[in-house]
Protein backbone atom coordinates (compact mmCIF):
# COMPACT_ATOMS: atom_id res chain seq x y z
CA UNK A 1 0.00 0.00 0.00
CA UNK A 2 1.45 2.80 0.82
CA UNK A 3 3.89 5.64 -0.36
CA UNK A 4 5.99 7.98 1.73
CA UNK A 5 8.87 10.49 1.62
CA UNK A 6 11.88 9.75 2.49
CA UNK A 7 15.52 9.00 1.09
CA UNK A 8 15.77 9.61 -2.60
CA UNK A 9 19.21 7.58 -3.12
CA UNK A 10 18.33 3.77 -2.99
CA UNK A 11 17.99 1.51 -6.14
CA UNK A 12 14.74 0.67 -5.46
CA UNK A 13 10.95 2.31 -7.18
CA UNK A 14 10.39 5.38 -5.62
CA UNK A 15 7.00 6.56 -4.83
CA UNK A 16 5.77 9.97 -5.55
CA UNK A 17 3.30 11.23 -3.26
CA UNK A 18 2.94 13.77 -0.78
CA UNK A 19 3.05 11.48 2.22
CA UNK A 20 5.66 12.23 4.88
CA UNK A 21 8.18 10.20 5.43
CA UNK A 22 7.64 6.65 7.85
CA UNK A 23 10.91 5.45 8.55
CA UNK A 24 11.98 1.66 8.38
CA UNK A 25 10.25 1.15 5.11
CA UNK A 26 11.43 -1.91 2.41
CA UNK A 27 10.53 -0.13 -0.87
CA UNK A 28 8.96 3.19 -0.38
CA UNK A 29 10.87 6.06 -0.13
CA UNK A 30 9.72 8.94 -2.67
CA UNK A 31 10.11 12.68 -3.59
CA UNK A 32 7.14 14.85 -3.63
CA UNK A 33 6.98 15.04 -7.36
CA UNK A 34 4.32 17.69 -7.65
CA UNK A 35 1.09 18.54 -5.42
CA UNK A 36 -2.02 18.75 -6.17
CA UNK A 37 -5.19 19.80 -7.92
CA UNK A 38 -8.31 18.08 -5.71
CA UNK A 39 -9.91 14.98 -7.45
CA UNK A 40 -12.37 15.57 -9.98
CA UNK A 41 -13.75 11.89 -8.73
CA UNK A 42 -16.97 11.56 -7.55
CA UNK A 43 -16.98 10.36 -3.81
CA UNK A 44 -19.96 8.79 -4.15
CA UNK A 45 -21.27 6.00 -6.35
CA UNK A 46 -22.42 2.82 -6.73
CA UNK A 47 -20.85 -0.18 -8.23
CA UNK A 48 -22.26 -2.78 -9.45
CA UNK A 49 -21.83 -6.56 -11.62
CA UNK A 50 -18.98 -7.37 -13.68
CA UNK A 51 -17.65 -9.77 -15.63
CA UNK A 52 -16.15 -12.92 -14.14
CA UNK A 53 -15.97 -11.36 -10.75
CA UNK A 54 -18.45 -9.49 -8.48
CA UNK A 55 -18.71 -6.00 -7.15
CA UNK A 56 -20.16 -5.52 -4.45
CA UNK A 57 -23.54 -3.41 -3.96
CA UNK A 58 -22.08 -0.79 -1.59
CA UNK A 59 -21.62 2.72 -1.70
CA UNK A 60 -18.36 4.89 -1.77
CA UNK A 61 -18.41 7.02 1.13
CA UNK A 62 -17.55 10.88 1.55
CA UNK A 63 -14.08 11.14 2.80
CA UNK A 64 -13.51 9.78 6.12
CA UNK A 65 -16.18 7.34 6.43
CA UNK A 66 -15.97 3.38 6.35
CA UNK A 67 -18.30 1.67 4.01
CA UNK A 68 -20.93 -0.75 5.09
CA UNK A 69 -19.19 -4.10 3.95
CA UNK A 70 -20.94 -7.02 5.34
CA UNK A 71 -18.83 -9.27 3.81
CA UNK A 72 -15.68 -7.97 6.01
CA UNK A 73 -15.79 -9.23 9.48
CA UNK A 74 -14.57 -5.89 11.99
CA UNK A 75 -12.20 -6.96 14.15
CA UNK A 76 -10.89 -5.82 17.81
CA UNK A 77 -7.25 -5.17 18.56
CA UNK A 78 -7.39 -7.63 20.99
CA UNK A 79 -8.27 -10.36 19.16
CA UNK A 80 -5.66 -9.56 16.35
CA UNK A 81 -2.75 -9.15 19.29
CA UNK A 82 -3.67 -12.62 20.29
CA UNK A 83 -3.17 -14.01 16.50
CA UNK A 84 -0.02 -12.19 16.17
CA UNK A 85 1.45 -13.25 19.60
CA UNK A 86 1.38 -9.85 20.30
CA UNK A 87 2.69 -8.58 17.38
CA UNK A 88 5.73 -10.65 17.74
CA UNK A 89 8.48 -9.76 15.82
CA UNK A 90 9.12 -13.68 14.58
CA UNK A 91 5.79 -13.38 12.90
CA UNK A 92 6.45 -10.06 10.85
CA UNK A 93 6.14 -10.98 7.21
CA UNK A 94 7.57 -7.36 5.69
CA UNK A 95 7.21 -3.99 6.27
CA UNK A 96 5.80 -1.36 3.33
CA UNK A 97 4.70 2.58 3.36
CA UNK A 98 1.80 1.86 5.59
CA UNK A 99 3.66 -0.05 8.40
CA UNK A 100 4.37 -4.00 9.17
CA UNK A 101 2.70 -6.77 8.25
CA UNK A 102 2.39 -9.77 10.24
CA UNK A 103 1.64 -13.38 10.18
CA UNK A 104 -1.36 -14.94 12.24
CA UNK A 105 -3.69 -17.24 12.86
CA UNK A 106 -7.21 -17.47 12.94
CA UNK A 107 -9.75 -20.35 13.09
CA UNK A 108 -10.88 -20.62 9.50
CA UNK A 109 -15.11 -20.96 10.66
CA UNK A 110 -14.83 -18.28 12.52
CA UNK A 111 -12.20 -16.37 12.01
CA UNK A 112 -11.52 -15.93 15.91
CA UNK A 113 -8.23 -15.84 17.01
CA UNK A 114 -6.36 -19.38 16.95
CA UNK A 115 -3.08 -20.60 18.77
CA UNK A 116 0.01 -20.02 16.15
CA UNK A 117 0.58 -22.61 13.83
CA UNK A 118 -2.99 -23.62 14.20
CA UNK A 119 -6.22 -23.01 11.99
CA UNK A 120 -6.00 -20.56 8.96
CA UNK A 121 -2.81 -18.36 8.30
CA UNK A 122 -3.35 -14.63 7.45
CA UNK A 123 -1.41 -11.84 7.00
CA UNK A 124 -2.23 -9.09 9.14
CA UNK A 125 -1.25 -5.17 8.09
CA UNK A 126 -0.86 -2.43 11.06
CA UNK A 127 -0.60 1.19 10.28
CA UNK A 128 2.17 2.83 11.47
CA UNK A 129 1.17 5.69 13.91
CA UNK A 130 3.51 8.36 11.92
CA UNK A 131 1.77 7.77 8.80
CA UNK A 132 -0.39 10.98 8.35
CA UNK A 133 -2.11 9.85 5.17
CA UNK A 134 -2.61 6.44 6.38
CA UNK A 135 -5.93 6.65 6.95
CA UNK A 136 -7.21 7.99 3.77
CA UNK A 137 -5.30 4.63 1.87
CA UNK A 138 -6.46 2.44 5.03
CA UNK A 139 -10.24 3.34 4.40
CA UNK A 140 -9.76 3.12 0.22
CA UNK A 141 -8.25 -0.09 1.00
CA UNK A 142 -11.33 -1.25 2.84
CA UNK A 143 -13.87 0.17 0.57
CA UNK A 144 -12.47 -1.04 -2.52
CA UNK A 145 -11.57 -4.46 -1.70
CA UNK A 146 -14.73 -4.84 0.46
CA UNK A 147 -16.34 -4.19 -2.41
CA UNK A 148 -14.55 -6.22 -4.80
CA UNK A 149 -13.81 -9.69 -5.16
CA UNK A 150 -12.34 -11.36 -8.33
CA UNK A 151 -9.62 -14.55 -8.18
CA UNK A 152 -6.95 -11.83 -8.99
CA UNK A 153 -7.50 -9.64 -6.11
CA UNK A 154 -5.99 -10.35 -3.04
CA UNK A 155 -8.92 -11.06 -0.27
CA UNK A 156 -9.34 -8.90 2.16
CA UNK A 157 -11.18 -10.23 4.99
CA UNK A 158 -11.71 -7.69 7.38
CA UNK A 159 -10.20 -4.96 9.27
CA UNK A 160 -9.80 -3.41 13.47
CA UNK A 161 -9.96 0.61 13.71
CA UNK A 162 -9.77 1.18 17.77
CA UNK A 163 -8.54 4.49 19.02
CA UNK A 164 -5.57 4.93 16.74
CA UNK A 165 -4.87 1.23 15.83
CA UNK A 166 -5.26 0.42 12.13
CA UNK A 167 -5.32 -2.93 10.47
CA UNK A 168 -6.15 -4.71 7.79
CA UNK A 169 -6.31 -8.18 7.51
CA UNK A 170 -5.82 -10.44 4.19
CA UNK A 171 -5.66 -14.17 3.01
CA UNK A 172 -2.37 -15.12 3.38
CA UNK A 173 -0.32 -15.34 0.62
CA UNK A 174 2.77 -18.03 0.43
CA UNK A 175 5.08 -16.62 -2.14
CA UNK A 176 5.20 -13.33 -0.62
CA UNK A 177 5.56 -10.63 -3.61
CA UNK A 178 7.05 -10.78 -7.32
CA UNK A 179 9.07 -8.05 -6.12
CA UNK A 180 10.63 -10.83 -4.04
CA UNK A 181 11.23 -13.05 -6.61
CA UNK A 182 12.54 -11.06 -9.37
CA UNK A 183 14.85 -8.88 -7.26
CA UNK A 184 15.83 -10.13 -3.90
CA UNK A 185 18.83 -12.42 -4.74
CA UNK A 186 17.91 -14.83 -2.60
CA UNK A 187 19.92 -18.29 -3.02
CA UNK A 188 17.35 -19.97 -1.63
CA UNK A 189 15.02 -18.71 -4.12
CA UNK A 190 14.70 -20.17 -7.11
CA UNK A 191 14.39 -17.99 -9.90
CA UNK A 192 11.21 -17.57 -11.54
CA UNK A 193 10.62 -19.27 -14.70
CA UNK A 194 10.05 -18.00 -18.39
CA UNK A 195 6.11 -19.84 -17.77
CA UNK A 196 5.70 -18.39 -14.22
CA UNK A 197 6.52 -15.06 -15.15
CA UNK A 198 3.61 -15.30 -18.01
CA UNK A 199 1.32 -16.92 -15.62
CA UNK A 200 1.79 -14.38 -13.00
CA UNK A 201 1.44 -11.61 -16.34
CA UNK A 202 -1.60 -13.06 -17.22
CA UNK A 203 -2.96 -13.09 -13.64
CA UNK A 204 -2.31 -9.66 -13.06
CA UNK A 205 -3.46 -8.62 -16.38
CA UNK A 206 -6.75 -10.34 -15.68
CA UNK A 207 -7.39 -8.82 -12.01
CA UNK A 208 -6.38 -5.08 -13.74
CA UNK A 209 -9.04 -5.96 -16.78
CA UNK A 210 -12.05 -6.46 -14.04
CA UNK A 211 -11.14 -3.17 -12.19
CA UNK A 212 -11.01 -1.76 -15.44
CA UNK A 213 -14.32 -3.32 -17.04
CA UNK A 214 -16.48 -2.79 -13.77
CA UNK A 215 -19.23 -0.44 -14.18
CA UNK A 216 -17.06 3.07 -13.05
CA UNK A 217 -14.19 1.60 -13.88
CA UNK A 218 -11.70 1.47 -10.97
CA UNK A 219 -8.18 3.14 -12.09
CA UNK A 220 -6.01 1.31 -9.35
CA UNK A 221 -2.70 3.71 -10.17
CA UNK A 222 -0.55 2.00 -7.99
CA UNK A 223 0.33 -0.93 -10.13
CA UNK A 224 4.11 -2.32 -9.27
CA UNK A 225 5.95 -5.85 -8.55
CA UNK A 226 5.34 -5.05 -4.71
CA UNK A 227 2.15 -4.87 -5.35
CA UNK A 228 2.16 -8.16 -6.89
CA UNK A 229 1.57 -11.30 -4.37
CA UNK A 230 1.85 -15.05 -5.28
CA UNK A 231 0.17 -17.87 -3.70
CA UNK A 232 1.86 -21.11 -3.50
CA UNK A 233 0.88 -22.21 -7.42
CA UNK A 234 1.94 -18.70 -8.52
CA UNK A 235 -1.03 -17.67 -9.37
CA UNK A 236 -1.34 -13.34 -9.04
CA UNK A 237 -3.47 -11.38 -7.22
CA UNK A 238 -3.09 -7.61 -6.66
CA UNK A 239 -3.23 -6.02 -3.32
CA UNK A 240 -2.98 -2.34 -2.26
CA UNK A 241 -5.77 -0.37 -3.16
CA UNK A 242 -5.16 2.68 -0.70
CA UNK A 243 -4.75 4.73 -4.54
CA UNK A 244 -6.99 3.52 -6.64
CA UNK A 245 -9.62 6.14 -7.84
CA UNK A 246 -12.76 5.70 -9.24
CA UNK A 247 -12.57 5.85 -13.38
CA UNK A 248 -13.69 8.94 -15.42
CA UNK A 249 -17.35 9.06 -15.93
CA UNK A 250 -20.01 11.21 -18.19
CA UNK A 251 -18.01 10.75 -21.29
CA UNK A 252 -14.49 11.96 -20.17
CA UNK A 253 -11.59 10.40 -20.51
CA UNK A 254 -9.06 10.98 -17.04
CA UNK A 255 -9.86 12.01 -13.90
CA UNK A 256 -7.89 14.77 -12.90
CA UNK A 257 -5.86 14.23 -9.37
CA UNK A 258 -3.28 14.54 -7.32
CA UNK A 259 -0.17 12.96 -8.67
CA UNK A 260 0.75 9.49 -6.33
CA UNK A 261 1.76 6.50 -7.64
CA UNK A 262 5.65 5.11 -7.69
CA UNK A 263 8.74 6.49 -9.98
CA UNK A 264 9.65 4.77 -12.75
CA UNK A 265 6.09 2.78 -13.47
CA UNK A 266 3.56 5.90 -12.93
CA UNK A 267 2.65 6.47 -17.13
CA UNK A 268 4.03 9.62 -18.18
CA UNK A 269 0.91 11.84 -18.93
CA UNK A 270 -0.28 11.18 -15.27
CA UNK A 271 3.53 12.40 -14.12
CA UNK A 272 3.06 15.80 -16.42
CA UNK A 273 -0.24 16.73 -16.24
CA UNK A 274 -2.36 14.62 -12.78
CA UNK A 275 -4.51 13.67 -15.39
CA UNK A 276 -5.25 10.10 -14.88
CA UNK A 277 -6.44 7.83 -17.41
CA UNK A 278 -8.04 4.13 -16.90
CA UNK A 279 -4.72 3.63 -19.58
CA UNK A 280 -2.38 5.37 -17.27
CA UNK A 281 -2.20 1.34 -15.22
CA UNK A 282 -1.72 0.14 -18.64
CA UNK A 283 2.08 1.68 -19.01
CA UNK A 284 2.48 0.61 -15.45
CA UNK A 285 1.51 -2.85 -16.77
CA UNK A 286 4.36 -2.21 -19.56
CA UNK A 287 6.83 -1.63 -16.82
CA UNK A 288 6.09 -4.58 -14.98
CA UNK A 289 6.69 -6.88 -18.08
CA UNK A 290 9.85 -5.12 -18.86
CA UNK A 291 10.74 -5.83 -15.19
CA UNK A 292 9.92 -9.54 -16.00
CA UNK A 293 11.19 -9.98 -19.30
CA UNK A 294 15.06 -8.85 -17.56
CA UNK A 295 14.76 -9.10 -14.11
CA UNK A 296 15.64 -5.52 -13.91
CA UNK A 297 13.97 -3.07 -11.61
CA UNK A 298 12.14 0.02 -13.05
CA UNK A 299 14.29 2.29 -11.56
CA UNK A 300 17.92 1.50 -10.26
CA UNK A 301 20.15 4.45 -9.32
CA UNK A 302 23.23 2.06 -8.65
CA UNK A 303 23.16 1.34 -12.52
CA UNK A 304 25.51 3.61 -14.98
CA UNK A 305 23.64 7.09 -15.98
CA UNK A 306 21.74 6.12 -19.00
CA UNK A 307 20.17 2.84 -17.73
CA UNK A 308 18.99 4.11 -14.48
CA UNK A 309 15.19 4.29 -15.89
CA UNK A 310 14.77 1.35 -17.12
CA UNK A 311 11.81 2.00 -19.83
CA UNK A 312 13.92 4.89 -20.87
CA UNK A 313 17.02 2.29 -21.39
CA UNK A 314 15.40 -0.68 -22.79
CA UNK A 315 12.54 0.24 -25.25
CA UNK A 316 14.66 0.71 -28.16
CA UNK A 317 15.82 -3.18 -27.88
CA UNK A 318 11.98 -4.16 -27.62
CA UNK A 319 11.27 -4.12 -31.35
CA UNK A 320 14.58 -5.80 -32.87
CA UNK A 321 14.35 -9.45 -32.75
CA UNK A 322 18.36 -9.49 -32.18
CA UNK A 323 18.94 -7.20 -29.69
CA UNK A 324 15.90 -8.64 -27.48
CA UNK A 325 17.39 -11.60 -27.06
CA UNK A 326 20.29 -9.98 -25.22
CA UNK A 327 18.11 -7.72 -22.88
CA UNK A 328 16.26 -11.14 -21.27
CA UNK A 329 16.95 -12.12 -17.81
CA UNK A 330 19.78 -15.07 -18.39
CA UNK A 331 18.10 -16.55 -15.52
CA UNK A 332 15.29 -17.86 -17.82
CA UNK A 333 17.49 -18.51 -20.83
CA UNK A 334 16.77 -21.71 -23.32
CA UNK A 335 13.21 -21.22 -21.49
CA UNK A 336 11.21 -19.63 -24.31
CA UNK A 337 11.34 -19.46 -28.20
CA UNK A 338 12.07 -16.20 -30.04
CA UNK A 339 8.39 -15.67 -31.42
CA UNK A 340 7.20 -15.75 -28.01
CA UNK A 341 9.84 -13.52 -26.86
CA UNK A 342 9.41 -11.33 -29.22
CA UNK A 343 5.81 -10.61 -28.94
CA UNK A 344 6.03 -10.33 -25.32
CA UNK A 345 8.27 -7.80 -26.73
CA UNK A 346 6.10 -6.30 -29.72
CA UNK A 347 2.94 -6.18 -26.20
CA UNK A 348 5.76 -4.74 -23.58
CA UNK A 349 6.16 -1.42 -26.55
CA UNK A 350 2.36 -1.05 -27.06
CA UNK A 351 1.37 -1.05 -23.03
CA UNK A 352 4.23 2.05 -22.86
CA UNK A 353 3.27 3.84 -26.00
CA UNK A 354 3.56 7.64 -24.91
CA UNK A 355 -0.09 8.31 -25.71
CA UNK A 356 -2.68 6.92 -23.37
CA UNK A 357 -4.58 5.81 -26.14
CA UNK A 358 -2.72 4.15 -28.60
CA UNK A 359 -2.03 1.53 -25.19
CA UNK A 360 -4.36 -1.26 -25.62
CA UNK A 361 -6.82 -2.73 -23.38
CA UNK A 362 -6.08 -4.67 -20.40
CA UNK A 363 -8.89 -7.18 -21.92
CA UNK A 364 -6.30 -6.85 -25.47
CA UNK A 365 -3.42 -7.45 -23.17
CA UNK A 366 -4.73 -10.59 -21.24
CA UNK A 367 -5.78 -11.76 -24.76
CA UNK A 368 -1.90 -11.12 -25.99
CA UNK A 369 -0.49 -13.29 -23.00
CA UNK A 370 -2.58 -15.62 -23.75
CA UNK A 371 -1.54 -16.42 -26.99
CA UNK A 372 2.10 -16.10 -26.29
CA UNK A 373 2.25 -18.38 -23.48
CA UNK A 374 -0.33 -20.85 -25.99
CA UNK A 375 2.83 -20.53 -28.28
CA UNK A 376 5.33 -22.29 -26.43
CA UNK A 377 3.20 -25.12 -25.22
CA UNK A 378 2.80 -28.85 -26.71
CA UNK A 379 -0.65 -28.83 -28.99
CA UNK A 380 -1.67 -31.86 -26.70
CA UNK A 381 -1.36 -29.62 -23.83
CA UNK A 382 -3.04 -26.33 -25.42
CA UNK A 383 -6.22 -28.69 -26.00
CA UNK A 384 -6.31 -29.52 -22.41
CA UNK A 385 -6.80 -25.35 -21.69
N1 LIG B 1 -1.40 -11.02 2.03
C1 LIG B 1 -0.09 -11.20 2.22
N2 LIG B 1 0.41 -12.45 2.36
C2 LIG B 1 1.73 -12.66 2.54
N3 LIG B 1 2.65 -11.66 2.60
C3 LIG B 1 2.21 -10.40 2.47
C4 LIG B 1 0.83 -10.09 2.28
N4 LIG B 1 0.70 -8.75 2.18
C5 LIG B 1 1.95 -8.24 2.29
N5 LIG B 1 2.85 -9.23 2.48
C6 LIG B 1 4.31 -9.09 2.66
O1 LIG B 1 4.57 -7.87 3.32
C7 LIG B 1 5.43 -7.06 2.53
C8 LIG B 1 5.07 -5.59 2.72
O2 LIG B 1 3.84 -5.34 2.08
P1 LIG B 1 3.29 -3.88 1.88
O3 LIG B 1 2.15 -3.98 0.92
O4 LIG B 1 2.99 -3.29 3.20
O5 LIG B 1 4.49 -3.09 1.28
P2 LIG B 1 5.09 -3.02 -0.18
O6 LIG B 1 4.10 -3.59 -1.15
O7 LIG B 1 6.45 -3.63 -0.16
O8 LIG B 1 5.24 -1.48 -0.43
P3 LIG B 1 4.07 -0.41 -0.61
O9 LIG B 1 3.98 0.26 0.70
O10 LIG B 1 4.51 0.47 -1.68
O11 LIG B 1 2.84 -1.18 -0.96
C9 LIG B 1 5.25 -7.58 1.11
O12 LIG B 1 6.40 -7.36 0.34
C10 LIG B 1 5.01 -9.05 1.30
O13 LIG B 1 6.24 -9.74 1.40
MG1 LIG C 1 2.19 -3.39 -1.18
Amino acid sequence: MGLCWGSPARDEPQPITTRPFNSGTSSNYSKNLESSVASSNAEKSQFSEAANGSVGGSYFSPKGQILETPNLKVFSFGDLKIATKNFKSDTVLGEGGFGKVFKGWLDEKTLAPAKAGTGMMVAIKKLNPESVQGFQEWQSEVNFLGSLSHPNLVKLLGYCWEDKELLLVYEFMPKGSLENHLFRRNPNIEPLSWDNRLKIAIGAARGLAFLHTSDKKVIYRDFKASNILLDGNYNAKISDFGLAKLGPSGGDSHVTTRIMGTYGYAAPEYIATGHLYVKSDVYGFGVVLLEMLTGLRALDTKRPSGQQNLVEWIKPYLSRKKKLKTIIDVRIEGQYSSKAASQAGQLTLKCLEPDPRSRPSMKDVVESLEKIEAIDKPKGIQNQL
